[in-house]
């Protein structure tokens, strides 16, 4: 192997950099040429990518976002989009690929694999929904800024006997939400992965009330059907009947900005490590992911358009703690 090419895509995530610059030296250590693809797979397709030196990578492990950019590319879901891509590598005498990104973006790296391309995917999303890791690149990260959120709220909720609503993202999955309402000391957690009724909650509200609670703070994942803006406009028609003017935060794309914790540093360094490693093996069509503490590898083509369920024990415990 002498040129190998690295991408981000899909929705940024803190740490993505970190990976960046570890596929990147751990490549240069091999006697390969790396190439950086600009804004994902769109970049791919127009051909936008350049070697990167071992300075080029330098200053952005501790930076937020990707140097390389990301994007979400309409053009690469088709089978014409993936087959320009290909050519640009060709011509390019790009031999292998390494995928950083979520669940779409490990999609797209099956199918380029299934033309013939070696490509490791690197499992990077806030949402951890990825089969094939138990923590994906950005996840720690983004709960962190979810807590220090949750923590803030708490206090004027608590000043003003209120309850709020905090939505996190997730896309369909509830992840992100069940761990910041567990870490964070929720009254309750709203879910894709779990129905809710809406008239139930107020209930669990004015219970936590009733048993001296100074507030109500509820998480709510943006998958759920019930996400804030649809409970709280339910909350708002039938405040009467529930006794609740609900204060809503959605938490939105903060929680994909600023600098990666140490976790997802190490994380993403590890993982690209794991991707560059397996190419040198000569495997190929791989997610490399973490699992009980270590770096392994699973074919994505069991990963493809999956969606990994989140524990649903923890929400018994979850509601368990909120009492
Ligand atoms: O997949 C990561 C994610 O942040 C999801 O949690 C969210 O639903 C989505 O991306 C938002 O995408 P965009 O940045 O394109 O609005």
């Amino acid at each position: 192997m002498k040129r190998i090419a690295v991408l981000t895509s899909g929705g940024d995530a803190p740490g993505m950099n970190a990976a960046i610059r570890a596929v990147v030296r751990t490549g240069l250590a091999r006697d390969w040429e790396v190439y950086g693809v600009c804004h994902g797979y769109a970049g791919l397709i127009s051909g936008e990518m350049q070697a990167l030196s071992a300075r080029d990578v330098g200053g952005i492990l501790q930076r937020g976002g990707t140097m390389l950019g990301s994007a979400r590319s309409a053009e690469f879901e088709t089978e014409a989009g993936r087959e320009r891509a290909l050519r640009e590598l060709n011509m390019k005498g790009i031999e292998a690929l390494v995928v950083i990104g979520g669940n779409g973006s490990q999609t797209g790296a099956y199918a380029l694999s299934q033309m013939g391309l070696p490509v490791m995917g690197v499992a990077s999303t806030i949402d951890n929904d990825l089969v094939g890791s138990e923590m994906t690149i950005g996840v720690d990260t983004a709960l962190n800024i979810a807590l220090e959120a949750i923590d803030r709220l708490k206090t004027t909720a608590s000043s003003h006997g209120r309850a709020f609503l905090v939505e996190v993202m997730g896309r369909r999955c509830g992840y992100l939400a069940l761990m910041a309402a567990l870490a964070g000391g929720a009254e309750a957690v709203v879910l894709p992965e779990v129905e809710t009724d809406p008239d139930q909650l107020a209930e669990t509200l004015r219970d936590a009330y009733r048993r001296g609670k100074q507030h109500g703070l509820i998480v709510v994942a943006e998958g759920a059907k019930y996400n804030a803006q649809a409970m709280s406009e339910y909350f708002h028609r039938h405040q009467q009947r529930l006794g609740f003017d609900l204060r809503v935060t959605n938490l939105g794309h903060v929680q994909r900005g600023g600098a990666p914790g140490a976790f997802d540093r190490i994380l993403a360094t590890r993982l690209a490590n794991g991707a560059t490693e397996a190419l040198a093996k000569g495997e190929s069509g791989l997610l490399v992911g973490l699992n009980k503490g270590d770096v392994t590898t699973t074919p994505l083509a069991d990963v493809a358009g999956r969606q990994k369920p989140i524990d649903l024990r923890l929400v018994e415990l979850a509601n368990i703690l909120a009492k």
